[in-house]
């Protein structure tokens, strides 16, 4: 089940700790910055959203050492990658069906990070224009099923004043009113 909270900002520990500053964050506050989290346990609710959505395709991704032929500095550019300040055009939305790992979303309103911890059966919806990052935990291991609109490419665009200033950001800004 997922656990939300603060990030504690030590970057001097490995980003794949759980940074956990103990300051709890409610999944309605998370609402409020137009994040939506679910707990679905049938593979069939994941299809029926989809739909609800008109979410069109899909795959499944397995990132683990064993999908780096084991080499651990493989992985961790790939997790480096994951890991900048990010934001896309369209919303994202991951199912977690194996393994674990920690969305970042950048609150907006307070300027601080917030962790979500996700396991099998979460599925977390981010909005287009929310500033996010990703990471597994120690583990090394998650399967997750990414839902698509349309083609299954995905664009990052990386924190930028440029980007700061997009439409999709300044949209983003709009919805939760704080411009
Ligand atoms: C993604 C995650 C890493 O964009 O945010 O797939
Ligand atoms: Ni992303």
């Amino acid at each position: 089940m997922v656990r939300t909270y603060i990030h504690d900002n030590n970057n001097s520990e490995d980003f794949r700790s759980s940074h956990d500053s103990g300051v709890e964050v409610t999944l309605a506050q998370l609402q409020k910055l137009g994040v939506l989290y679910y707990h679905l346990t049938n593979p069939k609710d994941v299809e029926t959203l989809a739909q609800e959505r008109g979410y069109k395709n899909q795959d499944v991704v397995n990132i683990s050492l064993e999908t780096f032929q084991n080499d651990e500095s493989a992985l961790l550019n790939k997790l480096n990658v994951f890991y900048e300040e990010h934001l896309h055009d369209d919303e994202e939305i991951r199912y977690i069906e194996e393994g674990e790992g920690y969305f970042d979303i950048r609150d907006a309103m307070a300027n601080e990070w917030i962790r979500c911890y996700v396991e099998h059966g979460d599925l977390l919806i981010v909005p287009a224009g929310v500033y996010h990052r990703f990471t597994l935990s120690h583990t090394n291991f998650i399967i997750a099923r990414r839902l698509f609109k349309d083609e299954p490419k995905w664009e990052a665009h990386n924190k930028s004043e440029q980007v700061d200033d997009s439409i999709t950001h300044r949209q983003y800004l709009k919805s939760i009113q704080k411009i």
